[in-house]
């Protein structure tokens, strides 16, 4: 992503800082006209608390007495505030400033790092450009169909591509529920064209986005467009998308195998399993590949990773795609 998706979104939270600062300003001026003595308590308010910054400030060494009993009268003008405000039917709370998001107080940041609430921003323009909205409108658990799966007992596998993909939506469903737990795993979807790997997957995508966790997809030829992209323009600024690689709650991974194995490509796919395995951030990495093809394609820290360190589900059956032009 580019500057011009910072800019909108940091203009957002301006936007709503000054929403909220409108608000107060409005709701001060009624409670005023209906509780006079509220706006003198607060004009002693103001005084006191500026005696008190000035005195913390510029006599640090002022008696500790003095500065507990400005705190003590400044809480009791605010309990009085309080009092009056409740006593003529407003809620307690009614002039504190109301924000959407009470932990980054509408700024995007916290101590210096990017809110959630931006990172979620991040992601809903990212999917508004990339029409990911659209697709999960059909792609969803509510138009799943198991009975694209056959019943017939496949002989090498011991069960029925439909006894299968039951068990993989089991621990899909598992792995929705337990998704913001700590110790999270990672699933590798494998198995021939047209058998519902990435459908399942933005099945699962449209669960957790709604859930409110940061969701990004990117097929393996976006990923690598994406971190050459970043590696060879001179822009030095920090680019989102690349930080949504690392930093999202899943990575959709979807493809791998179709992008050309090369010394970069590599690399960096190494750098990014690696990093989100270390950071314990969940992936879902769909191939056509088998697990043979796999430990032959890959170095042996990428191959490790993939197998070792993630579920693996086989996918096997008819060609949905076919079935759906029978239809
Ligand atoms: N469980 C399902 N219910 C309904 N439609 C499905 C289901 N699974 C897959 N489909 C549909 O079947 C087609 C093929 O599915 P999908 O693209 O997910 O396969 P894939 O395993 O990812 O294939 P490839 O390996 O070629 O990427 C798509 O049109 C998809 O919408
Ligand atoms: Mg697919
Ligand atoms: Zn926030």
């Amino acid at each position: 992503m580019n500057k011009e998706i910072a800019f909108q979104i940091m203009r957002e939270y301006e936007k709503k800082q000054d929403d909220v600062i409108r608000e107060i300003k409005r709701k001060t001026q009624e409670v005023y006209s209906k509780i006079p003595l509220i706006e003198k308590i607060d004009a002693e308010l103001s005084k006191i608390s500026l005696y008190f910054i000035k005195n913390s400030f510029y006599h640090p060494d002022k008696s500790q007495e003095y500065i507990v009993q400005l705190k003590k009268k400044i809480n009791t003008l605010k309990e009085k505030k309080i009092h009056m405000l409740t006593a003529n039917g407003y809620p307690p709370d009614y002039l504190e400033p109301k924000y959407q998001c009470q932990d980054c107080k509408d700024t995007g940041f916290v101590d210096g790092k990017k809110c959630h609430c931006y990172k979620r921003r991040l992601i809903e323009i990212c999917y508004e450009k990339s029409n990911l909205k659209e697709v999960l409108k059909t792609h969803n658990f509510n138009n799943f169909r198991l009975d694209f799966y056959s019943e017939d007992v496949d002989p090498e596998q011991g069960m029925s591509p439909r006894q299968n993909m039951q068990q993989i939506l089991e621990r899909s469903r598992k792995f929705i529920q337990s998704f913001g737990e700590n110790d999270g795993y990672s699933f590798l979807f494998y198995g021939r064209s047209g058998l519902g790997k990435t459908f399942l997957s933005y099945c699962i995508a449209k669960e957790l986005l709604d859930r409110g966790y940061v969701v990004l997809y990117l097929t393996s030829t976006d990923l690598f467009d994406i971190l050459r992209e970043f590696k060879l323009s001179d822009d030095d600024y920090t680019d989102e998308h690349i930080q949504m690689i690392f930093d999202s709650d899943l990575l959709i991974l979807d493809d791998l195998g179709t992008e050309p194995l090369t010394g970069f490509t590599l690399q960096e796919l190494f750098n990014v399993i690696n990093k989100r395995l270390i950071h314990g951030k969940r992936m879902i990495v769909s191939t056509n590949l088998t697990l043979d093809e796999i430990t032959s394609y890959y170095p042996e820290r990428i191959y490790s990773r993939l197998l070792g360190n993630f579920k693996l589900f086989y996918f096997f059956g008819e060609d949905i795609r076919l079935k759906k032009r029978d239809i």
